[in-house]
């Protein structure tokens, strides 16, 4: 959600932003603004725009600077508090203060109550707004005394960029709860939601501490804590190539990061497999955090559930400890039942997930051990949870995860083996062929990738249709579930993934003529049973795409399509499934003209609730 930038330094601040903004984008947003000392004076120029961040650059050339602007702040924004307008966009003003920012003040009906009784109103409906009026309130020539007090009064969360009309050429930021990076290099400082935004200039960065107040000039990048104590933070390095920021020569970044998952792969589970055994170790997750667990609650949003799920069944196979599954949002407010011997698996591309950093939180606070399975180095959640395990899948831009999705699918694959192995439920010769089962499943999925054509075909169908059903048993469910969630998100599709056995109980009445059905059936030991299922819909008329292994003999009249997996170990069918499901979502979505990097409405990171 909203993509923060703020550069200063000696280059033009507007090209420096709206490329910035550009590469933020994936972020998810409906609007765009920025704001600059237009000369190096007090003059601060704010443009604002609706919609994408090309209107705003095409604003930005119509505004004749006096000379080159060199610092400056900008800003998508995701709609949360007021509509989608000009008014509602950022930067927001009030004297002397202009910022932007992410997160959700939450009481910004009471502090503008407060203000409005001094004779300060808004002229918008955001809360945002609200922050710049009561930063404007408190100063008087101090930005720092200003924010610090202004802070004090806000609950909920921000990152803000703030500049100050009579203080050109410097930007204070300040954050809790909402990401910001900081850079500094020859060209210049800067602070941004995202490593990605600043990876043209440098490749090293650090995360801003929580509320700590950074101070940013041409040459200089200090950072003091709220009593005034300069803090240095830890610089860390971009350990992925700037390509992969980049779309590379593919028509979508969502194909790009399709075709990496394979790439992606090796590297989480590589640094993990020693002597051929899953080890963490590396991590520094100790053994001990395995030992005497009494339930394990895997606790995550959207993709990232979904992996969840393929987590549960992986783990409690082999350890036989209860696994559960919870939405982060319901999790955390479920007065779960948590003690020491839970182990709580919080899984976040971002990291920065409100609600399932709020579900880490909820876990800690109840003494349960906590382990995040996380993307982006220094998140929030990864910060926060006990132990972290990094998935090293690098930039993940498209909205729709992928290549995401299936490291977290390999790290379930390793836990599991490796909470079965310390519990003496896997020989380590056992264990050594799964993780040797993982190497090869990683070859058959490039054999996947390579039916591109097939399933694009099978997609002319799709792209026409109204509703699709996902149908699946046991791990193939939890694929259905994803498969349904990546269609719906990009295609715009009505989709809904079922337990194969419990669709003739209601469901199966919306299946009719031609109503699309894409079944899973990868699972030897109830591969009838979702035949019976499959029987049940094509008798009702409905349009069948059978996705089995190698060697089974299908009976033609049962689908429309049968899709082939190469021959594998069952267990290791889902980084193939997923490609299936990937391609046909992608396909469908580019069928239809649609904008499948950056859906409608989606946020790549939600940070709200
Ligand atoms: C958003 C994204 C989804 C993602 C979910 C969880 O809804 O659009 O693609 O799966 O958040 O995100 P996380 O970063 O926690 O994995």
């Amino acid at each position: 959600m909203c993509g923060i930038i703020g550069y200063t330094g000696n280059l033009d601040a507007r090209q420096i932003i709206i490329n910035g903004l550009l590469t933020l984008e994936y972020r998810g947003y409906d609007s765009a603004g920025i704001a600059f000392f237009s000369n190096g004076t007090s003059d601060v120029v704010t443009i604002k725009t609706t919609g994408k961040v090309n209107n705003l650059a095409e604003k930005l050339k119509k505004n004749n600077a006096d000379s080159t602007p060199v610092c400056g702040i900008g800003h998508t924004r995701w709609a949360t508090h007021g509509g989608v307008s000009e008014t509602n966009s950022h930067p927001h003003s009030c004297g002397n203060v202009t910022l932007i920012h992410n997160g959700i003040i939450e009481n910004y009906h009471e502090l503008a109550n407060m203000l409005s009784e001094k004779g300060i109103f808004p002229v918008s409906q955001t809360d945002s707004e609200i922050a710049a009026m009561l930063i404007n309130y408190y100063y008087e020539g101090d930005a720092c005394k200003a924010i610090r007090k202004a802070i004090n009064m806000l609950e909920g969360s921000y990152a803000f960029c703030i500049i100050f009309s009579d203080k050109p050429g410097v930007i204070y930021s300040i954050r809790k709860n909402s990401p910001l990076i900081g850079a500094i290099c020859d060209e210049g400082a800067f602070v941004a939601s995202d490593v990605v935004a600043v990876i043209d200039y440098t490749k090293e960065y650090f995360i801003l501490p929580e509320d700590h107040i950074a101070i940013l000039t041409a040459d200089s990048f200090k950072i003091y804590d709220l009593h005034g104590k300069e803090v240095i933070p830890d610089v860390m390095r971009v350990n992925w190539d700037i390509a992969a920021a980049k779309k590379g020569g593919y028509e979508h970044f969502m194909l790009k990061e399709i075709h990496e998952q394979p790439e992606a792969i090796t590297k989480t589970i590589s640094p993990r497999i020693i002597g051929g055994l899953p080890d963490f170790s590396n991590d520094n997750v100790p053994d001990e955090l395995f030992k005497g667990i009494s339930n394990i609650v895997i606790t995550a949003c959207g993709t990232a559930m979904h992996a969840g799920m393929f987590g549960r069944t992986m783990i409690e196979r082999y350890s036989r400890i209860p696994v559960s599954v919870e939405i982060a949002s319901e999790f955390r407010y479920s007065d779960p039942i948590l003690s020491e011997k839970t182990l709580v698996i919080a899984i976040s591309q971002s990291g920065e997930t409100a609600d399932t950093l709020a579900a880490v939180r909820l876990a800690k606070s109840c003494g349960a051990r906590t382990l995040s399975v996380v993307n982006v180095k220094g998140s929030i959640i990864a910060n926060e949870s006990d132990y972290v395990l990094y998935t090293h899948a690098g930039p993940e831009i498209s909205v729709a995860s992928t290549k995401a999705y299936v490291v977290q699918l390999s790290l379930m694959y390793l836990i599991a083996y490796r909470i079965a192995m310390i519990n003496n439920k896997l020989s380590c010769e056992e264990a050594k062929d799964k993780v040797n089962g993982i190497i090869t499943a990683v070859n058959n999925m490039k054999k996947v990738l390579k039916m591109d054509e097939e399933l694009y075909l099978i997609t002319n169908k799709l792209a026409k249709a109204e509703d699709i059903f996902y149908l699946g048993r046991g791990l193939d469910y939890a694929i259905a579930c994803e498969g349904s969630l990546k269609l719906k998100e990009i295609s715009y599709i009505h989709a809904e993934a079922y337990a194969a056995g419990e669709l003739k109980h209601g469901t199966i009445s919306l299946i009719t003529d031609n109503v699309p059905v894409i079944a899973f059936a990868t699972q030897e030991h109830i591969y009838q049973k979702v035949i019976s299922n499959v029987v049940e819909v094509r008798s009702r008329g409905a349009y069948v795409i059978l996705v089995t292994s190698a060697g089974k003999h299908v009976d033609t009249t049962l689908c429309d399509h049968h899709i082939v997996l190469p021959r594998m170990d069952e267990e290791f069918t889902p980084f193939c499934t997923a490609v299936i499901l990937q391609y046909l979502a992608y396909y469908t979505a580019v069928r239809r003209n649609l904008n499948v990097d950056q859906p409608r409405n989606l946020a790549k990171s939600v940070t709200v609730e």
